[in-house]
């Protein structure tokens, strides 16, 4: 585990807290290269074109900034997060593809741009922000008049397993409360619209992007929903308790067929012009 030098009291997702820091990049590498067709297909559908300036912001290791970039004919995408660890991983990617996509250290709630972006892609952030508002007016300032915003998160209330597993259940709810005591929101996914609103965006556009188990597999499946939830709960309690949890579930899979799904909300707005 890394040193934690890099917590931000406005955000619930700081790597360097993570029990396996370097288990959880890889997890998160995973899950940003699971469906990479369906992911630009979304983000066309809501009005990302080749030829945009683009910005990921919160970008992680950049995985998605990257998919991005093989898709932009004469744009560019930039990537930003407050993570200096992750920027670092995501330029040493960029490095070894020998692509030219700019990686910035940013907070998402005071970027230092200014109608600057034609395209914004924000995605897993807001559930993990203290002050979401903040960020919008940060996000809008650094789109040009016309551009569009897209954010896309969780709503946990849109997460099941049939047949009913209890821990996994019982898991969700926990992560639910922890998070929220910790500043962050795992039902952020309903409000977006709204947020969207309330910043001033017009051309509203509201997706549910269904990703099931038999896409992924119920392993990956069970990976990707639990293992920060995991944290999540360890972190605030501080001891490992969500562990029997875990275990529960790993056995209900291993009797049973299992199918899960999750609803990721993904909505996009154009910022007017002036
Ligand atoms: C769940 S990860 C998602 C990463 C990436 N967008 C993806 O989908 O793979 C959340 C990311 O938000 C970043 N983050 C948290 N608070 C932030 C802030 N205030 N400004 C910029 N990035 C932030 C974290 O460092 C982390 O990389």
């Amino acid at each position: 585990m890394r040193e934690d030098s890099n917590v931000s009291p406005n955000s619930t997702y700081h790597l360097s807290s993570f029990s396996d820091s370097d288990g959880e990049l890889s997890r998160l590498k995973k899950q940003a290269a699971l469906l990479p067709k369906l992911e630009l297909e979304f983000l066309v559908r809501h009005g990302m074109a080749q030829d945009m300036k683009v910005l990921d912001a919160a970008c992680g290791p950049g995985v998605v900034s990257f998919m991005i970039d093989d898709f932009l004919t004469t744009g560019s995408v930039v990537g930003v997060d407050l993570d200096p660890e992750l920027i670092k991983d995501a330029q040493s990617a960029a490095a070894k593809r020998g692509k030219e996509v700019e990686f910035h250290q940013a907070n998402a709630l005071e970027l230092p741009f200014e109608n600057e972006f034609d395209f914004i892609y924000c995605r897993f952030l807001f559930q993990h922000l203290a002050e979401p508002e903040k960020a919008m007016r940060s996000l809008f300032n650094a789109l040009k008049p016309g551009g569009i915003l897209c954010i896309t998160d969780v709503d946990d209330e849109w997460l099941f397993l049939h047949p009913e597993v209890p821990a996994f259940d019982q898991l969700r709810k926990l992560a639910g409360a922890h998070q929220a005591l910790q500043g962050g929101n795992r039902y952020i996914g309903r409000a977006l619209r709204h947020l969207l609103k309330g910043a001033g965006y017009s051309q509203i556009k509201n997706d549910i992007i269904p990703v099931n188990s038999d896409m992924i597999g119920i392993d990956t499946f069970i990976q990707i929903t639990t293992r920060f939830k995991k944290e999540i709960v360890r972190r605030e309690t501080g001891t490992s308790h969500p562990d029997y949890l875990l275990k529960e579930i790993d056995e209900a899979i291993a009797a049973q067929d299992i199918f899960g799904m999750i609803g990721v909300f993904s909505v996009s707005g154009q910022k007017p012009f002036p």
